[in-house]
């Protein structure tokens, strides 16, 4: 991808202008970003995958005023008739189940994988949304069928509708309204209040990102990193301790001695980039790998593969690997393109095959022809 070329899926902005302008600071509507786009599935084929138990989806119901949620698998007797007005289905992580989807996500990726999330579809009768609701993370609304009227604009009130199902703000001042017709994107950035309706019946999918709060960021590393502390015997010793009267009182060299051992095992080398790098590419739940059996000699990572990498390691789905020199030069190829031809597998070193072969085994990677 060329960071500094113009592009219409930008409305002629390069990548690297968007990220400047745009990324995280204001919307952007771009007509025909993605001209003759079609739904990437049928409406029976997404309502297949919402009765899946591997697939998360949810149903969004509006009447009168009153709104119904419910949350997946979603069998399709369950869903109201699609003549019925104002209900929407919505289906997370196409891109893992769909190569057309996967494929449109791949289009985002002058974005850090780090931070890109899903490809979400949604279905909605006439009228359907999930009403005014701000999210925390930027998304790429991208109508692929029919067309959809969205108002959005800044909050000034972030408070919700009490009592509902769902999250609705309970003030909405639109201060822009549009249609979009298929092949038109609208980007929004984090927390912009949007609310978008079909008009007539239509499928939107959204590009989502992934947004680590501090805390549970921290908490899954303490995780990782604690999962990875040996006990070295070093033991605590308080030869100075003097006779106490306040017995119940915590001794502060046991306070020093308790802070003086997590600073070791935080500060070293290297704990906190590896325990990152597993945690960002830890596989969503419900997600299962197949071992294929496919032919080729090129390589290619699975669509629900996630790898990463840093200056000395690389990482994929879950796991840390050290690796230096022309190994890592070509493993950091295969995380940026997904794919290696057959001349990169054939420059690895008979470790760097060995372990490759294990994922294959794995159904993280599959033989592919060039
Ligand atoms: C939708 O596709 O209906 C909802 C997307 C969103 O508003 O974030
Ligand atoms: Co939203």
């Amino acid at each position: 991808m060329d960071l500094d070329a113009p592009t219409a899926l930008l409305g002629g902005l390069s990548p690297a202008a968007f990220m400047r302008r745009h990324w995280q600071k204001k919307p952007l509507v771009v007509r025909q970003a993605l001209p003759g786009a079609t739904a990437p599935i049928t409406r029976p084929a997404l309502f297949d995958l919402a009765a899946r138990d591997d697939v998360e989806s949810r149903l969004v119901a509006q009447s009168a005023g009153r709104w119904q949620v419910r949350y997946g698998p979603l069998a399709r007797r369950s869903l109201p008739p699609v003549g019925k007005p104002g209900w929407t289905l919505l289906v997370q992580g196409l891109d893992l189940h769909l190569p057309a989807a996967h494929d449109l996500l791949q289009r985002f990726r002058f974005v850090p994988d780090a931070r890109l999330d899903d490809l979400m579809l949604s279905w909605a009768s006439d009228g359907g949304g999930v009403g005014p609701h701000l999210d925390s993370y930027d998304v790429f609304l991208i109508q692929v069928h029919g067309r959809r009227r969205w108002r959005f604009g800044r909050v000034a009130d972030e408070s919700l509708v009490d009592g509902l199902p769902l999250k609705i703000l309970r003030r909405f001042e639109p201060e822009q309204d549009i249609v979009l017709d298929p092949g038109d994107l609208l980007y929004l950035p984090p927390r912009w209040a949007h609310d978008g309706i079909a008009v007539g019946e239509c499928m939107t999918a959204s590009v989502g990102f992934r947004v680590p709060t501090q805390g549970g960021l921290a908490r899954e590393l303490l995780q990782r990193i604690a999962d990875g502390v040996d006990d070295d015997g070093a033991l605590y010793r308080d030869p100075k301790q003097p006779a106490t009267a306040t017995p119940g009182a915590l001794p502060p060299a046991l306070v020093d001695f308790a802070r003086a051992s997590l600073e070791r095992v935080l500060c070293e080398p290297g704990a906190l980039e590896r325990a990152l790098g597993e945690v960002l590419t830890e596989p969503k739940p419900r997600v299962w790998f197949d071992g294929g059996a496919a032919a080729g000699a090129g390589l290619r990572l699975d669509a629900k593969t996630r790898m990463l990498y840093d200056d000395r390691r690389v990482f994929i789905n879950g796991e840390a690997f050290d690796a230096a020199g022309r190994d890592a030069r070509l493993m950091r190829r295969l995380a940026d393109t997904r794919r290696l031809d057959v001349r990169d597998g054939a420059a690895l070193s008979d470790g760097a095959r060995a372990l490759l072969d294990e994922w294959i085994d794995a159904g993280w990677l599959h033989r592919s022809t060039p």
